[in-house]
């Protein structure tokens, strides 16, 4: 069951999709590695994830890839104050140069974790690519490298993003209705 409805798009999968091509040309501009890891934080990153390495390959760019699960959210839209580390990365990122991707900066709790966590395994140099951010929202001092779109603080569902695992499918970014129903 599809609680709330979704039917308003703010990002439509081709402005997704022409926005990328946009990063992938800022990430291979920089791009100077001879070890060079994507971390996806799951669940987010997936769909952003495997669209961008795609396109990195056309540019032939050739990273290891793995992931991490950090929690910050329960199912829902409240955010705990703690980020948990549910699966760690499982390859040696030693001397790596890592390129973070994830969904979403939003009080940038996960990120400030995730590029600590990964400067504490030994990476040379961490960079972090962001589908969106809502700096309206932040509640720690931290930055992305490459920012696919600055949206308003609205809760988004779709390319990966969820409201209690729902509506990741989606191939474009939308709002949620959450008072679908209740007139006014
Ligand atoms: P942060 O630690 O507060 O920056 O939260 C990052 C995580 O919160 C993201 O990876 C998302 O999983 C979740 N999140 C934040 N805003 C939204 C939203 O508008 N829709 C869906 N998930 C969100
Ligand atoms: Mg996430």
């Amino acid at each position: 069951m599809r609680p709330h409805h979704t039917d308003q798009v703010l990002i439509s999968e081709s402005d997704i999709q022409g926005r990328l091509a946009g990063l992938v040309h800022e990430i291979v501009a920089d791009h100077d590695s001879k070890h060079y890891v994507l971390i996806g934080i799951l669940r987010g990153s997936f769909m952003f994830l495997a669209d961008l390495v795609r396109m990195l390959y056309e540019h032939d760019i050739h990273p290891q890839i793995d992931f991490m699960t950090l929690s910050s959210y329960e199912s829902g839209v409240n955010t705990l104050g703690t980020v948990t580390i549910r699966k760690d990365v499982s390859i040696d990122i030693e001397g790596a140069d890592v390129l973070i991707i994830d969904d979403i900066l939003d009080t940038g709790r996960t990120l400030k974790f995730a590029q600590q966590h990964l400067r504490d395994k030994g990476a040379a140099s961490i960079k972090s690519c962001m589908l969106l951010d809502k700096p309206s929202r932040r509640q720690v001092e931290v930055d992305a490298e490459y920012t696919g779109f600055t949206i308003e603080d609205i809760f988004v569902v779709g390319y990966g993003l969820d409201y209690d695992s729902y509506y990741r499918e989606l191939p474009y970014i939308a709002a949620v209705n959450f008072t679908d129903g209740e007139e006014g």
